[in-house]
Order: C-alpha cells, then sequence, then structure tokens
C-alpha cells in the first residue's frame, strides 16, 4: 500500500468498510447465481455479460469521439450549431466560439452608433434649416429663436407657401403664354387665364405685397386690382406700385379699381341726402350717424383702409408711379366686379 492509499484509507475509514460491505454483497449475489444455475452456465452468462459490456464500452467510446468531433467542427465553424443546444455556457467559455460571436456584436455595435449618427445630424442640420426659415437670421451656435411654437409653426407654414408660390411662377414663366396678374384678389382661383395673387393661400399664389413681386422685370402681360390699393399707406402704395411697373412687359398694362372717398366727403356735406342704405355696406365700420363718420367710414373701414382715392388723386398717383397715358375708365363686365360698382372708380396705365 502507497503512503497516498495508506492516508486515503486512514482518513476515510467508513468508506472503505462501505466498499467491503457492497463486495461482500455482490460475492453473496454471485453464490447464489452459482447456486441457482451452476458452474458452467454461470461462467457462460458472466462471459456473454463481459463482451455486452465490452460492446456498450466500445459503443459508448464511439459515441464519445463522435461528439467530440461535432463539438470542434461546430467551434470552427463547419457545422452550424442548433440554436437550442444547451451549451451555451461552454460556447461562452471556447475561445473559438467567443471571439466569433465578440466580433459580430462589435459589429452591430457599430451599425448601431453609425445609424444613430446619421440620425442626430439629419435632426441637426433640420432644426438649423427650420431655425433659419423661422427667424429668418444665421445660424448662431447657442441661440435659440425666442419665439412660441405656434409662431414658429406659421412661419414654417408661410415658408412653404411661398415656396409653392415660386415654383408656380417659374412654371407660368417655362410655359411662356402671356401671364395675366390679379393682385389682392382674395381668397378666389383665377379664371380665363388670369392668375390669382393675395395674402389668401386659396389664391394660385401666396404672397405678401408689401414685399417686391416675385416675378422677374418685364414678365407680365397685363395687372389688375380691385379694391387693394386703399389698404396701403402712401408709401407702401407707391412702391407696390411702382414694382407693377418693374414686372409689366413694355406695353404692358395697368388696370385698378377703387372706391371713391369722394362719395363720402359729399355725403359728410350733404349728410341729409346721404344713402346711409347704399353706402354703409360694411357694417362693423359704420361708427355712429355723426357726420363725420361718413368721412371715417371710408378712411378707415374698420382698420382695414389706409388711404383715400377720388378720381382726381387716382390719375395722379398711377402717373407718379411712371406709368404712361393713364386715364379714367368706365366699368368693364369682363373684368369688374358688378357688386362694387356703387361706389368704385376705375383707371389705367400703361408701362412705356
Ligand atoms: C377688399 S379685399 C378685395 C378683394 C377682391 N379684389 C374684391 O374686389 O372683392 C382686399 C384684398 O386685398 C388683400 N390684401 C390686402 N393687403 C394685402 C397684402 N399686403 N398682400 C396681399 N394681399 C393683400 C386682402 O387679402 C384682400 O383679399
Amino acid at each position: 500500500m502507497t503512503d497516498a492509499k495508506s492516508a486515503r484509507g486512514s482518513r476515510r475509514p467508513a468508506q472503505k468498510i462501505q466498499r467491503l460491505v457492497v463486495n461482500l454483497q455482490w460475492h453473496r449475489k454471485r453464490m447464489a447465481v452459482l447456486a441457482a444455475v451452476g458452474e458452467g452456465e454461470a461462467r457462460r452468462i458472466g462471459k456473454a455479460a463481459g463482451r455486452a459490456a465490452g460492446d456498450f464500452s466500445d459503443q459508448s467510446e464511439r459515441l464519445k469521439r463522435a461528439r467530440a468531433e461535432l463539438f470542434l467542427q461546430q467551434e470552427i465553424g463547419e457545422v452550424p450549431r442548433p440554436p437550442w443546444s444547451g451549451r451555451s455556457a461552454m460556447r461562452e467559455q471556447s475561445p473559438v466560439r467567443s471571439q466569433a460571436i465578440s466580433g459580430a456584436s462589435a459589429w452591430d455595435g457599430r451599425v448601431v452608433l453609425l445609424t444613430a449618427l446619421s440620425i442626430g445630424i439629419v435632426i441637426l442640420l433640420t432644426g438649423v434649416g427650420a431655425m433659419r426659415v423661422v427667424d429668418r437670421r444665421p445660424f448662431q451656435a447657442g441661440r435659440w429663436p425666442q419665439m412660441s411654437f405656434r409662431t414658429m409653426r406659421k412661419r414654417i407654414t408661410k415658408h412653404r407657401r411661398i415656396r409653392r408660390t415660386r415654383k408656380i411662377i417659374a412654371g407660368l414663366l417655362a410655359a411662356g403664354a402671356g401671364i395675366k396678374l390679379e393682385i389682392g384678389a382674395g381668397p378666389v382661383k383665377g379664371k380665363n387665364g388670369w392668375t390669382t395673387l393675395d395674402l389668401s393661400d386659396e389664391a394660385d399664389l401666396f404672397w405678401n405685397l408689401h414685399r417686391p413681386l416675385p416675378f422677374p422685370d418685364d414678365s407680365v402681360e397685363i395687372i389688375y386690382c380691385s379694391h387693394v390699393l386703399e389698404h396701403f399707406h402712401y408709401p407702401q402704395l407707391m412702391a407696390l406700385l411702382k414694382d407693377c411697373r418693374r414686372v409689366l412687359k413694355p406695353r404692358g398694362i395697368f388696370s385698378a379699381c377703387v372706391p371713391d372717398a369722394s362719395i363720402y366727403v359729399r355725403g359728410y356735406l350733404n349728410h341729409e341726402s346721404f344713402d346711409r342704405g347704399k353706402f354703409f355696406v360694411h357694417k362693423p365700420a359704420v361708427i355712429s350717424e355723426a357726420r363725420m363718420d361718413i368721412v371715417n367710414y371710408i378712411a378707415y373701414m374698420d382698420g382695414q383702409h389706409r388711404y383715400m382715392f377720388d378720381p382726381e388723386n387716382l390719375v395722379r398717383i398711377l402717373s407718379e408711379a411712371g406709368f404712361a397715358a393713364v386715364r379714367l375708365r368706365d366699368f368693364d363686365p369682363a373684368l369688374d366686379l358688378a357688386e362694387r360698382k356703387y361706389e368704385s372708380i376705375y383707371a389705367l396705365g400703361i408701362k412705356s
């Protein structure tokens, strides 16, 4: 007995006794079998059992080897590993497999990072673009527009409408047909070859007439306006008329219809005969029965009017804006609104 064995034996006497008991039981069983079947038969059974045990151990050995081979192939990636194989712990510990796994996750990480970076850049650029639209000032890092979300949304909508207007005008110019433009037309689309322009989005073109017209020089055949010029203070009115002249082609016509304020001034002077039922149409602009409020009606029109016309100053103003051959004209049923005839005067001028 070696030292190690004696040490083990001395350390575990209980186990040794147990093993002796098992051996004794096995011998007893063997004796019982010998007694039951005879010695020859017992030897034959023993040999068969030995062969079977040998076969079994061979088979289990081969099975073990096949499994090890399969595992190796899976490790180097020749054979895919089924997802349900319960060897995750082993796989994680395997250097080949863990290398492959960590390579894949590193790649995934890079894709996620790149995608997040791209989205961030797009958001930043959109934000800067939107800021330029709403603020109309060059972008400055760290400065954010001081305005409500509602105002911001309004400005973005306006920007979109203006872009649409410019696109339509580009189409009109490319088509090459003579452009007939009605400015301040209200919320209506143009008919019979006319293009309408107004602050209303329902007109063909959305535009604020306080800004220069979005047409190039010498590009429009005729410009018409009805009850629009009185909505501008004198300086803006002159700027608008001069800009109309700029965009008209040589020999192009500017034709206007405005309310005749002299009707109301005469009403002040002869207030007993002034027909309030006929001339006080826009009720919010009627202030009182007082004589001066007859004049206030047409002068301010509930805060909408900024200038008064009569036949004399209409002609003078058009001439001042640079139009030639300016003259008053009659009501034109093909152009003018019949419902405005009772209080209107008409004039035209030509771009020389
Ligand atoms: C009294 S309405 C006349 C509408 C139509 N022309 C008519 O005779 O019935 C005045 C029109 O001028 C438009 N208008 C006033 N100021 C404007 C501006 N700055 N830019 C564009 N349109 C303007 C208004 O939107 C409105 O449609």
